[in-house]
């Protein structure tokens, strides 16, 4: 049997295929989690981590942060949370979306949000981490998640980061996304798959693995099978290819790619001011550009471009040229 037939089932609700497209700020808007869409095969998309306070002040219906289009079926609301925040009123203001889940961030380790005490700090700190997600746990009936890494590394790490699982299955978490590297480790080294049945031991919760998956392969699937995880969430290999899911479920994908761009560009356009798009639409072109052998040349043309009309043109000039494709695009240093 294929381990991705089994479904993920949480508070009820049945996630099928247990395949996740991780959260990525500036990547996994609305307009890119609809070209997600488009291909289907996943089980749920997640927003890009939004803070709470963004949450309580903007218009969720409109932002492309948090707007949803029906075609994209479950979806996560990724939130940071540090503890200073009005969680009622992030949690009122979130339910009039009706998530499928939500899922706090105890992961992310970027300068700018440690100072604030979000992602890892809070991980890190064991009173804080009980008071904010139990305080999200009684204000939210439905599934509730978290993502982490392995926390700080440190001779007790391993005690560590199993008193942190306890604490997150002692707040009522339903499941819990693990990208195993250390809170200093760049992308650049290798995620830990070999401490996935550790993991698994240490926790009732159903364990989502994350990190460097890039195809439906031996290794891979064995994170569910012999790894004991119940789950996978692919990150960057899924903005190179948006129909990443399908390939997983075994459908053989014959990609035009300019279409997929076009389609990209113009979804960007839809949701965002241009002044906002050609940002959006570059990060995009970063990733999408490791499909072909000549890649470099599309990142560059497009990352120098002045506007939307030069952007365009010079991507579409590039993909209708029928470039080289690279048979196993590699997501390495981006
Ligand atoms: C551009 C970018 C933005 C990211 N933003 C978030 C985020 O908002 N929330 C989060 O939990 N992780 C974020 N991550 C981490 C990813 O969700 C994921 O854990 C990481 O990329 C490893 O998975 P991968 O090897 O499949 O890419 C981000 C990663 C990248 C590359």
């Amino acid at each position: 049997m294929n381990p991705l037939d089994k479904s993920l089932c949480l508070r009820g609700s049945a996630i099928a295929p247990p395949l996740f497209c991780a959260p990525m700020a500036g990547v996994t808007h609305s307009a890119y989690r609809r070209l997600v869409a488009d291909f289907r095969g996943y089980g749920a998309l997640f927003t890009e981590m939004l803070s709470a306070r963004a949450v309580c002040s903007e218009n969720l219906m409109t932002s492309p942060f948090t707007k949803r289009r029906p075609v994209e079926g479950a979806v996560f609301y990724q939130v940071r949370f540090t503890g200073t925040e009005n969680i009622s009123q992030t949690i009122e203001k979130l339910s009039s979306l009706e998530p499928f889940g939500i899922d706090v961030n105890l992961g992310c380790p970027a300068p700018e949000i440690r100072k604030g005490g979000g992602g890892i700090e809070l991980f890190n700190d064991r009173a804080r981490l009980a008071r904010v997600l139990e305080s999200v746990r009684r204000r939210w009936k439905g599934i509730l998640t978290v993502k982490c890494r392995l926390g700080k590394r440190s001779e007790t790490w391993q005690e560590n980061f199993a008193d942190r699982l306890k604490i997150i299955g002692e707040c009522g978490i339903d499941a819990i996304t693990v990208h195993p590297r250390f809170s200093d480790e760049k992308l650049k080294r290798k995620a830990r798959w070999d401490l996935f049945p550790w993991i698994v031991s240490q926790t009732k919760l159903p364990v989502i693995a994350n990190g460097d998956i890039v195809d439906a392969t031996a290794p891979a699937l064995g994170l569910l099978e012999s790894g004991g995880c119940k789950g996978l969430m692919i990150g960057r290999m899924a903005v190179v290819k948006p129909w990443i899911f399908r390939e997983f479920t075994g459908a053989s994908e014959k990609v035009d790619y300019r279409d997929v761009w076009t389609r990209f560009y113009e979804y960007t356009l839809e949701d965002f001011r241009p002044e906002k798009a050609i940002g959006r639409i570059k990060e995009f072109t970063a990733y999408f550009s490791r499909n072909f052998i000549y890649g470099h040349e599309l990142f560059r043309k497009v990352q120098s471009a002045p506007d939307l009309a030069a952007l365009k043109s010079r991507a579409v000039d590039f993909l209708l040229a029928s470039p080289a494709v690279e048979k196993e695009p590699s997501v390495m240093g981006i």
